[in-house]
């Protein structure tokens, strides 16, 4: 089916997952999550990380990503991740992306208003939907871990009739890179953003996050979960395990199509799980 826009499916106010691509296989099998969990709608995103990965060329993954999305069965929609530098959200435009999370988190309060603000004036020019960030949630590589931040409710009412944004990722006691599911959120306070902040909530770093923590943070006003760490593991456990049981294999699908799966399957379990 043709492309879905991320904004339409945020629109719906259901909640909505995304995922992280890094290779082909990792949007080959989020399609295939979607498809058995019923066609259920997803977002397929690409990293501002996995582009460096690429050589600083977005253009291969993204077409490669939206040809994926096109072909299958389930409401697919396209996002472009954690972008820090304008030349990068300037080739979002170019690569079809109508919609961006422009990270300007690692920037003093000031900072970042200002210049997601000027991110927020140049997609809304192009009609890009625009997701930001507010309080660090931390984790990244080469991030310094932050896990006792918090996004302040009425500093984070204020960011958004600053810069204008579309979407708020928001620091609740979520990390990235987590590979264990062990997370504990403030739901107490998610509420609060949710009745201070006018604009959907996005939660990050969701792959270190009980199905339980998952319901309970969506009941209290998350929107859109972002999962990247999950798919990876899998990836790699999968692939360590097929390495081990066949030395002898030499092909690299005997290997890669075990891992697809793997990620296929977990892409299924996050959909079913945030499922309303
Ligand atoms: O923006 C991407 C997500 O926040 C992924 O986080 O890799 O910890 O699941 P994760
Ligand atoms: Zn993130």
């Amino acid at each position: 089916m043709p492309l879905t826009r991320t904004s339409e499916l945020m629109k719906t106010g259901r909640p909505l997952a995304a995922f992280n691509v890094i290779t082909l296989e990792h949007a080959e099998a989020i399609a295939a999550g979607a498809e058995a969990a019923g066609n259920a709608p997803a977002v397929l995103q690409i990293s501002e990380n996995a582009v460096k990965y690429h050589g600083g060329n977005l253009g291969p993954l993204a077409a490669a990503t939206a040809a994926v999305a096109r072909t299958s069965s389930a409401p697919l929609a396209l996002h472009l991740d954690h972008v820090e530098t304008v030349d990068l959200l300037h080739a979002a435009h170019a690569h079809g992306f109508d919609s961006v999370m422009y990270d300007a988190s690692k920037l003093p309060y000031a900072d970042n208003v200002k210049a997601t603000a000027a991110a927020a004036r140049w997609a809304h020019a192009r009609g890009i939907w625009l997701e930001a960030e507010l309080g660090r949630i931390g984790g990244k590589p080469g991030d310094a871990h932050t896990p006792g931040v918090r996004t302040d409710p009425t500093e984070a009412a204020a960011y958004v009739a600053e810069t204008g944004v579309d979407a708020l990722a928001v620091a609740v006691g979520s990390s990235h890179a987590m590979t264990t599911r062990t997370a504990t959120l403030d739901h107490t306070l998610i509420a609060t953003l949710r009745a201070t902040v006018p604009v959907p909530l996005v939660l990050h770093g969701s792959s270190g996050v009980p199905d339980s923590e998952l319901r309970a943070a969506i009941a209290a006003g998350i929107r859109k979960i972002n999962v990247g760490t999950a798919l990876n593991r899998a990836f790699t456990t999968t692939l360590r395990a097929s390495l081990g049981s066949h030395p002898q294999a030499t092909d690299p699908r005997k290997h890669l199509t075990p891992a697809r799966e793997a990620m296929a399957g977990v892409v299924t379990q996050f959909l079913e799980a945030v499922r309303s």
